[in-house]
């Protein structure tokens, strides 16, 4: 068993590395085509695409599946959709602009669509340095309002991609609809979650739970019988 999951862990991290090594051939053989620099854009940027919209397909998957063990995969993913954001961001500063932060300034101040990308980075960027157990812990209930930001930094991608787009936009627009769908799916999961909790406890009413042994029945025999276990009293609070 362990050695199982030993081995799932080290497959799938092996396949996330896959693209990584077929873009290292590509660049040994001087095989990226006739623009190399925005063949390396374009490959690192989709593939960190790629490994976020993963990352957001595991929670509706583990809903669907009720498979608990998707929850690690989750993180892992993650990274390595920040790992290619990161080589997609070094290659436009120092590959394309010689790291001349006046060009890249002016570059940042004429593209607008690059401001998205930004955003996007900056977003994963502090979801991977908030994701080991040590920050989830010291954020606390926080930790998950934080995370969810990951939809606002999918949504800037996508922005992102399609503005700088020229041509083809079967691509994008495929991106675009699985966004749709997994956004979709979480917000009716959330709003039958919402509908449930009011259904069992209506908010705008507030309730006191109290226990009391069932006196009667110790009254009644001397002993304490199965019966005379506490007594869930549940009644409402008037607040007027
Ligand atoms: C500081 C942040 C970023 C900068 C400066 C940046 C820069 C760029 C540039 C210059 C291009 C155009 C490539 C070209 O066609 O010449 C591009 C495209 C793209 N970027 Fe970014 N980017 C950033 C962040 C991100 C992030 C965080 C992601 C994904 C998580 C991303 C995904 C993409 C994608 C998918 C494309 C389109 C590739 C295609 O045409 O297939 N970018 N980016």
């Amino acid at each position: 068993m362990f050695f199982r999951s030993i081995n799932r862990w080290l497959i799938i991290t092996l396949a996330c590395f896959l693209p990584l090594i077929a873009i290292s051939i590509d660049i040994a053989t001087d095989n990226l085509g006739a623009d190399p620099i925005q063949a390396l854009h374009i490959r690192l940027g989709d593939w960190s695409l790629r490994f976020l919209w993963l990352t957001l397909a595991i929670t509706p998957l583990q809903t669907l599946s009720k498979w608990r063990g998707m929850t690690a995969y989750r993180q892992m993913l993650g990274l390595i959709a920040f790992f290619y954001a990161t080589l997609h961001v070094l290659v436009y500063l120092s590959v394309d602009h010689g790291l001349d932060w006046h060009l890249i300034a002016i570059d940042i101040f004429e593209s607008p669509y690059i401001w998205l990308g930004v955003l996007a980075y900056i977003i994963i960027f502090s979801l991977a340095i908030t994701s080991p157990k040590f920050a989830k812990k010291s954020l606390g209930k926080n930790w998950k309002k934080v995370h969810r930001l990951i939809y606002l930094a999918a949504i800037a991608v996508i922005i992102h991609y399609y503005w700088q787009l020229k041509g083809n936009m079967a691509e994008p627009l495929f991106y675009l609809i699985l966004l749709a769908l997994l956004l979709g799916f979480r917000i009716a999961v959330w709003v039958k979650n919402r509908q449930f909790n009011k259904m069992m406890i209506p908010s705008t009413r507030k309730i006191r739970v109290t226990t009391v042994p069932k006196s009667l029945d110790i009254k009644q025999s001397g002993v304490p019988s199965k019966s005379s276990l506490n007594e869930l009293i549940i009644e409402e609070v008037d607040e007027s």
